[in-house]
């Protein structure tokens, strides 16, 4: 494999990494020529990454991780760390939907429970996910981005953390939070040339949306409120991680890249 180098000698954490767009950063930061630590809690899958991202001559290893466990962070920094030497780079990227199965995405645009049916368990566990867990890993690895001279902490939050939608207020308010919150690490740690961006998909085809995306009608009603007329790819917005990743990017902290096909400049 020939390294086209963006990223060589750079040590990335991804989280989220066994399944779509974070499977495709870590395979896509590996072929820039970093060392990647992939976590996720589906070791089966994460393996499977971390394999063809060898086999392709690339550095790469699997950690089993929940990142809403704040004690297993602290052995995710190490690990890569001891591993690999530093930490220049964390992909904040796991996620999930909160989308409740039971509820009718039928008719609904953005598939997920309204507030009336919310649960409390339900919000919790959101947020304990997708935003309490990028709280958590930012933290960890900050003392080694320090260590390291510097780094590049990308938050994956959602055009959900911009705009809301009559359904899922608990992945709105989630995605919400780690959109504010990566500013104000940005500005705390700007000093310490750790930088912290956000990045903001819009409708991207991946196990996540997959229930929705089958669905024509679903389909049909988001392609129509996605001016370039398709779904995002992985990649898509995995090429936006690899640009805030990468020194192209060492002025910009605090900012926010949508990659949305255009949806919200609707
Ligand atoms: N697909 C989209 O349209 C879209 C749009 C905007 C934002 N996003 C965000 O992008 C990120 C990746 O989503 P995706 O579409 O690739 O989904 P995905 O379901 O394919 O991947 C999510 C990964 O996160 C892992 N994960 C879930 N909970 C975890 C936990 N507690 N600890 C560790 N890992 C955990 C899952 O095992 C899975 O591998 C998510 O944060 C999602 O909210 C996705």
């Amino acid at each position: 494999m020939q390294h086209p180098g963006r990223l060589t000698g750079k040590v990335a954490v991804v989280t989220g990494a066994a399944s779509g767009i974070g499977a495709e950063t870590a395979r896509l930061f590996a072929r820039h020529g970093a060392s990647v630590l992939l976590t996720d809690m589906n070791e089966v899958l994460g393996n499977a990454v971390v394999n063809a991202i060898v086999l392709d001559k690339g550095t790469a290893s699997f950690a089993l991780q929940d990142v809403s466990d704040e004690a297993r962070w602290a052995e995710i920094a190490a690990q890569a760390e001891r591993a690999y030497g530093r930490v220049d780079i964390l992909c904040n990227i796991a996620g999930i939907s909160g989308r409740d199965p039971k509820l009718n995405i039928q008719t609904s645009h953005t598939a997920g429970p309204r507030l009336a049916e919310q649960t409390l368990e339900q919000w919790n566990q959101v947020m304990a996910i997708n935003a309490t867990g990028v709280f958590l890993g930012t933290k960890a690895v900050i003392p080694a981005m320090q260590r390291a001279g510097g780094g590049s902490i990308i938050n994956i939050s959602s055009i959900c953390g911009i705009v809301g939608s009559h359904a899922n207020a608990a992945y709105h308010a989630s995605k919400g939070a780690v959109r504010i919150f990566s500013k104000a690490a940005a500005i705390q740690y700007a000093p310490d040339r750790i930088r912290v961006n956000s990045v903001h998909p819009g409708f991207v085809d991946t196990p996540m949306t997959a229930p929705g995306h089958s669905n024509p009608d679903v389909a049909r009603k988001r392609l129509e409120v996605t001016p370039l007329g398709r779904f995002g790819t992985p990649y898509d917005i995995a090429a936006g991680c690899l640009y805030l990743a990468s020194d192209e990017a060492s002025w910009v902290t605090g900012s926010e890249l949508v990659i949305d096909g255009g949806m919200t400049a609707n």
